[in-house]
């Protein structure tokens, strides 16, 4: 079962959920539903409404998909399932079915053609309101080291349309 929160009420647990041990992005384009972990996020107010920004590299299965379908998911596990990140975080869903390789099921999503994981414990539905490819130009020093192959991320802002938690 699941409990609707407030998009602030849990982001702290998310963002450090995220940043320890990531979370599953699903997609649902072209009769195709895809997941990849990721591991960086944010989450904010950006005009005049909820935010979760996730950024996607142009390499990635995902990517074609996201742009394709203008909606995502974030499911959040707070624990276990970390088999499950590393082999969605390592495996692309453009040569094998992820979904069926792990046993991840799915839940379908409140507002969004997307599903989400089941068994997570923080759930994001959002619509893309905005994208932009990272300018290399633009980026310091420091931050360079994560585009060895100018893999630049594309970043997508997507409206937050549902937030819910697991009972
Ligand atoms: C912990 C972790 C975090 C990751 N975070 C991101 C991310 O934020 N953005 C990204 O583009 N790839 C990220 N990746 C890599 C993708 O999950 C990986 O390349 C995946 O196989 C892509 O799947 P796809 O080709 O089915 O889209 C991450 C991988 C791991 C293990």
């Amino acid at each position: 079962m699941f409990r609707k929160i407030d998009y602030t009420e849990r982001m702290s647990e998310a963002i450090t959920a995220l940043a320890q041990s990531g979370a599953f992005l699903t997609v649902a384009a072209n009769g195709k539903v895809n997941t990849m972990t990721i591991g960086w996020g944010t989450i904010g107010y950006i005009w005049g409404r909820p935010i979760m920004m996730v950024l996607v590299r142009p390499s990635r299965y995902t990517f074609g998909l996201l742009k394709a379908a203008g909606e995502f998911t974030v499911s959040i596990p707070l624990s276990g399932l970390a088999e499950e990140l590393k082999v969605c975080g390592s495996k692309s869903g453009r040569t094998l079915d992820k979904l069926a390789l792990t046993g991840l099921a799915t839940v379908k999503g409140q507002t969004v053609s997307a599903p989400v994981i089941a068994d997570c414990d923080l759930y994001y539905e959002c619509k893309v309101v905005y994208q932009t490819q990272l300018d290399p130009t633009m980026l310091a020093d420091t931050c360079q080291k994560w585009y060895p192959q100018d893999d630049y991320h594309t970043l997508f802002f997507g409206e937050i349309t549902a937030c819910y938690a697991k009972e």
